[in-house]
């Protein structure tokens, strides 16, 4: 599904700098893969490179054999919501909506109607076990709940791929484990899951480890 082909990424400002080298990476439908190394490896820069957030400085991007790397930005922006959901380390929900209307910002299809866009909301937050506070202003929920709710926005569309920085480095231990067990539902639904952690927990509930060190992409071999 993925085909990365010698993507790097380096910047001329405030010097020239490169971030990750150029490195080939394929993944496939219904794969789950961690990204790991230490702070500032090119961990969120290789994530924002297969989340087509950021153009690569080199190297080419295939998604079901189509080239995305060099497309307009409106074209990313529909490339981004026709396949992918996020979930970012802080939930950036909006404080004024309600759980679900949070969850309806995932939900790209204008094709559907009130009634279906409601239920599709609803279904996903009783997946992220939140159906019963749908009505509840994101400003009044707890840390783990507003996770759960970006969680389900990310999962409303039923993305091809879910790619997840970090989801847990603000949580405690127990909300962690609860939403490293809703992400490890993403792959057992056909979904690929990307997520980019320090967790040994997410590393080790992965099919595959990728590990990011100054910059140089490898993969652990298990
Ligand atoms: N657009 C950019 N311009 C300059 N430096 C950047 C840019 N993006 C990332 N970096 C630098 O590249 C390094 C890797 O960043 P990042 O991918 O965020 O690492 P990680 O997620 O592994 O902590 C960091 O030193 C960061 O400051
Ligand atoms: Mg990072």
């Amino acid at each position: 599904m993925i085909e990365l082909r010698g993507i790097g990424f380096a910047v001329a400002t405030p010097r020239p700098t490169r971030i990750l080298w150029p490195t080939d990476l394929d993944i496939g439908d219904g794969e789950s893969v961690a990204i790991v190394g230490p702070s500032g490896a090119g961990k969120t820069t290789l994530a924002s490179i297969v989340g087509a957030l950021q153009a690569p400085s080199e190297g080419t991007y295939r998604f079901d054999g189509v080239e995305v790397t060099g497309r307009s930005l409106r074209e990313l922006a529909r490339f981004r919501s026709d396949h992918l959901g996020f979930v970012f380390q802080n939930s950036h929900l909006v404080e004024e909506r309600t759980a679900q209307a949070n969850v309806e910002l995932g939900l790209g299809d204008p094709s559907l109607g009130p009634s279906e866009r409601g239920e599709r909301c609803l279904e996903a937050l009783g997946r992220v076990g939140l159906a019963d506070i749908a009505t509840r202003r994101a400003a009044d929920l707890s840390g783990g709940e507003r996770h759960r709710v970006a969680i389900a926005r990310a999962l409303v569309k039923q993305p091809r791929v879910v790619i997840a920085d970090e989801p847990t480095a603000a949580l405690d231990q127990a909300t962690g484990r609860a939403i490293l067990e809703l992400l490890a539902e993403v792959p057992r639904r056909g979904s690929t899951l990307v997520v980019v952690t320090h967790d040994v927990r997410a590393a080790e509930m992965a099919d595959r480890v990728v590990r990011v060190v100054d910059g140089s992409v490898s993969e652990d071999r298990a």
